[in-house]
């Protein structure tokens, strides 16, 4: 047989394909989302996301003890407030629940990164992230409100800050009062480009914050569309966002290569809520190889292109990438 080029040749034991292998993994580029609540000794697992828990302040520790030996860097904190009203106040509260969780963290784990989420579903009692007029989100009302709410994790501890929200011009009023406060180097991380999508259902069930009437389809974005993730991104990057995040992240490969050629900052991949249930619920039925499943989609998202990656199976991940399973 005359064929000089044999792709098999690169295939032909383990040693060599890792040679040549296109995406290398990183345990430093994970990220842990965690919920925290009010009260004492809780440790709830969140039905609908088995392996993941609602911890008060005062367990919170263990669970960072094990997110820091596993050799994950970074967590993202969600608050569970106990009391919602119109303005989300307990968002930007100096003892409010996310502030709490801030402030031991950084106490207990200084090294640790800890990232804030801002938004106000789950502080809302309507369950929007913003201030309602009417029905209808108020975009530049929302804005003053979301600036605070950053300032105010800023203020408690947070290394960076994430606005999840989707009001248009968040990323420039969060800039400006931090700026205004001497938080010139803390980076903003923004959910540039976030869907309106179904895989969040199980994360509101965990925080309670599915909107009491109505849908986010106003502001989060039109799952048919990809030219408007670049816009979206490119307007961030202009209003100064450190970080673009693109989620959620499967069923969004294409949109993380095409934010990544048009933008030249970090790129972030949420893996949500609903892709960690699924993937659990087939692998408990034993439909799927659950760890395999676990590595083929966290190498699918670095490999369409993602620099950072946050996913509920940080610690699961962090460890087949010791083992050398993936990375
Ligand atoms: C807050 C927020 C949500 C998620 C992250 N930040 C929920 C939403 O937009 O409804 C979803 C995360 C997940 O599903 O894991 N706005």
């Amino acid at each position: 047989m005359d064929m000089s080029i044999r792709p098999r040749r690169l295939r032909k034991g383990s040693v060599l394909r890792k040679m040549v292998r296109e995406t290398r993994m990183d345990k430093s580029s994970l990220i842990y989302p965690l919920f925290v609540k009010e009260g004492t000794g809780v440790k709830e697992e969140i039905p609908t996301m088995p392996g993941q828990y609602r911890y008060s302040i005062d367990q919170l520790s263990f669970a960072l003890e094990e997110v820091v030996k596993a050799g994950v860097g970074s967590v993202m904190f969600f608050g569970i407030p106990d009391h919602k009203d119109a303005c989300g106040s307990g968002a930007y509260a100096e003892d409010g629940i996310v502030q709490k969780a801030f402030r031991e963290a950084k106490k207990q784990f200084p090294d640790l990164y800890c990232i804030g989420d801002v938004c106000m579903c789950e502080y809302t009692s309507h369950g929007h992230c913003g201030i309602l007029k009417g029905d209808y989100v108020d975009n530049d009302r929302t804005l003053e409100y979301l600036a605070k709410i950053a300032l105010s994790q800023v203020q408690a501890g947070a290394d960076m800050v994430a606005p999840s929200d989707m009001m248009d011009g968040r990323v420039a009023a969060i800039r400006e009062l931090l700026d205004e406060h001497g938080y010139l180097e803390t980076p903003i991380m923004s959910y540039a480009v976030k869907y309106a999508s179904a895989f969040y259902g199980p994360f509101r069930d965990a925080a309670g914050s599915a909107p009491a009437f109505g849908d986010r389809k106003s502001y989060q974005m039109d799952y048919h569309n990809r030219r408007e993730a670049v816009k979206e991104a490119l307007l961030d990057v202009e209003e100064g966002a450190d970080i673009i995040m693109v989620k959620p992240a499967m069923s969004y490969l294409d949109v993380v290569s095409e934010v990544k050629e048009n933008t030249v900052l970090p790129i972030a991949a949420y893996s949500v809520s609903g892709e960690y249930s699924m993937i659990k619920a087939a692998g408990s039925l034993g439909y799927v190889d659950e760890a395999a499943i676990i590595c083929e989609t966290a190498a699918s998202a670095y490999r369409a292109g993602v620099d950072l990656y946050l996913t509920y199976f940080a610690k699961e991940l962090a460890g087949f990438m010791d083992e050398g399973r993936i990375g």
